[in-house]
């Protein structure tokens, strides 16, 4: 039987809590394929930051029209999704109905209605499609848009457009029938229509016992709230198997310690909004959880909010900064501004190849923290080419202040030449010295691409290769920790506290969960793996080599150990099990040597 979580053992509280359980048991493994869809974080444009649920076709396809006018499309953003707004009902006979007063053109000779000539449109366009629904009955809009003229209409049960009990029949008029390449699926259902919601109160809408208690982890059920995404995956791969999902489910229920076992990508937060505050919050959601991105498995901080509010044309250097933010820590680029309005400033912003390279780097590495402070932050990521890296040195005060870091914080070679670029001002310079330093103006993001020589070739880190390492058991949970417990982390325990070398946080240290299990890919190319298991508890941790146990051994806090792994693919490092109260477990000095 597969790890399940003492929680799930709760006794069910409602009727989908136990046909969601039913569910995990038969589904509780990744998808076959799932991995190998989006080997690069998505990008594409989402009208919601632009026009909530004031949306309507002709608006999308002007937008869609200047993505490839402008060269976006070309530049790698093709995705174009509805988001909230498009439904009109759910018939008797379980199919919806699209509100063709905004999609004129789904509206069909025989009075049916599909989107089919839109996605048919889109792709003509060289564009791909993306549709938007929700995992429990109702939608997101229909309680926190009363207002809205799009809400789903008709008797209680033709306004239940989600997907809950449809799963199977939604996904093939989706992605079989209309073609949609894309789902992002919202959570709203199974989080805000328990009895005491406005709308369940005044009889509009049927109650849904809470399974996502918003800001307050424990009285959330992650398990069941996990099941229910992994059948609607399942559904997705069954009707077109190429289909991406993104997991809207806001950062909660721990969704981000599962949901790369379904889908591509996931909300590691709340909506963003377009303050600069919201958006560093955003970003830190995402920035903080390296370990569980790499090809195919995107943290996704929300969308972006370049052009709107704190981030317009008249504020280019938190446009740019934003953007460098995303890129750093390989997050989806969806855009969500009207660019119909956009100056061609902001378009080449958005279009800067070199800041788009960043994020799309075919190694697939989620940026590292290097450091971080309420004032600022350094971030590198590892770049495919040996040598080659990217550095945001990020100032998140209103005041200037002056970031830099050494070759040796990156792992280069003092010796030989290393070329600077900087992305924006498009500077490019051999560096002096051995120390790369920017003045930087209130808001202001540096990003810099480094090509240097690795200090040692045979020697990789594992802050050089985070996409290789994945978080394959959460461990014991702590749900009262809430959001910022992190099960695994590089240079930071689950809890944040940094793990200090030298003054810094020491990234060749991962800090984790007592009980977890944390999977590296070495894939054959690394003869030796040197690491010192570091934590109090009494219990023995264990290593496995491709599924044996190669080290059963309590921790002494001080010896280094030498695993010989010549021929190994995948080495698990499983921590011994804690307290509740415990801060965890180091797998301290990490280091793969090739030769
Ligand atoms: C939620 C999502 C948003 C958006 C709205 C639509 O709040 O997080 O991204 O899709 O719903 O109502």
């Amino acid at each position: 039987m597969p790890n399940i979580p003492a929680r799930l053992r709760k006794r069910p509280r409602h009727l989908v809590a136990r046909i969601a359980c039913v569910l995990l048991l038969t589904t509780y493994g990744a998808p076959a394929g799932a991995q190998a869809l989006s080997a690069t974080p998505p990008m594409g444009w989402n009208p919601w930051n632009a026009f909530r649920t004031e949306v309507d076709e002709a608006k999308i396809v002007a937008n869609a029209q200047l993505l490839v006018r402008s060269g976006l499309a070309e530049a790698g953003y093709r995705f174009v999704n509805i988001d909230d707004g498009w439904w009109l009902r759910r018939e008797a006979d379980g199919r919806i109905r699209i509100r063709t007063g905004i999609f004129p053109s789904a509206a069909l000779p025989d009075g049916t209605t599909s989107f089919r000539p839109f996605v048919d449109r889109l792709h003509g366009m060289g564009l791909k499609a993306g549709i938007y629904t929700d995992i429990g009955r109702n939608n997101c809009a229909q309680h926190w848009d009363r207002d809205s003229p799009n809400l789903p209409a008709g008797e209680q049960r033709e306004r239940e457009v989600g997907t809950l009990g449809y799963q199977d029949a939604d996904a093939r008029l989706f992605f079989g029938e209309w073609g949609f390449d894309y789902a992002k699926v919202d959570a709203c259902g199974i989080a805000d229509y328990g009895p005491d919601s406005v709308g369940v109160r005044d009889g509009t809408y049927r109650s849904l016992s809470p399974l996502i208690a918003r800001k307050a982890p424990a009285r959330s059920e992650p398990a069941i709230v996990e099941a229910l995404y992994a059948r609607y995956a399942r559904a997705i791969r069954t009707a077109a198997p190429g289909t991406l999902l993104e997991i809207c489910a806001w950062g909660e229920a721990e969704v981000g310690n599962w949901a790369g076992r379904y889908a591509q990508l996931w909300r590691t937060s709340s909506d963003i909004r377009s303050n600069w505050g919201s958006m560093l919050a955003n970003f830190d959601s995402a920035a903080r959880r390296t370990l569980f991105a790499g090809p195919g498995r995107w943290n996704h901080p929300d969308m972006l909010e370049v052009g709107n509010g704190d981030f317009d044309v008249t504020h280019p250097v938190e446009a740019r900064a934003h953007l460098s933010l995303w890129a750093i820590i390989a997050a989806p680029l969806i855009l969500s501004l009207d660019l119909t309005r956009a100056s061609p400033e902001l378009i080449a912003i958005l279009g800067n190849r070199e800041v788009i390279a960043i994020d799309q780097d075919p190694a697939g590495h989620q940026g590292v923290i290097l450091s971080h402070t309420a004032e600022a932050d350094i971030l590198v990521k590892p770049l495919a080419r040996l040598g080659h890296k990217a550095v945001a040195l990020v100032n998140r005060s209103t005041r200037p202040i002056t970031l830099g870091v050494d070759l040796a914080d990156l792992r280069l070679s003092p010796r030989g030449t290393t070329i600077v670029r900087d992305l924006w001002s498009k500077d490019v310079a051999a560096l002096r010295g051995t120390r790369i330093e920017r003045r930087l103006a209130p808001h202001e993001t540096a990003l810099l691409r480094i090509e240097g020589q690795a200090a040692d070739p045979d020697t990789v880190f594992p802050d050089e290769m985070p996409a290789a390492i994945a978080v394959i058991d959460a461990g014991q949970a702590m749900p009262d920790r809430g959001r910022n417990w992190i099960p695994a982390r590089l240079g930071f325990r689950p809890a944040g506290e940094p793990i200090l070398r030298n003054g810094r946080p020491d990234t060749g240290t991962l800090g984790v969960a007592s009980g977890s299990r944390v999977r590296i890919t070495l894939a054959k190319r690394f003869r030796r793996v040197e690491i010192a298991p570091a934590g109090s508890s009494g219990t023995p941790y264990t290593i496995v080599a491709d599924g044996r146990v190669v080290l059963r051994a309590k921790a002494d806090g001080r010896s280094a150990i030498r695993l010989n792994t010549a021929g190994v693919d995948k080495l698990e490092l499983q921590a011994p099990a804690g307290s509740t109260a415990d801060a965890g477990f180091l797998w301290s000095d990490l280091r793969m040597i090739r030769r």
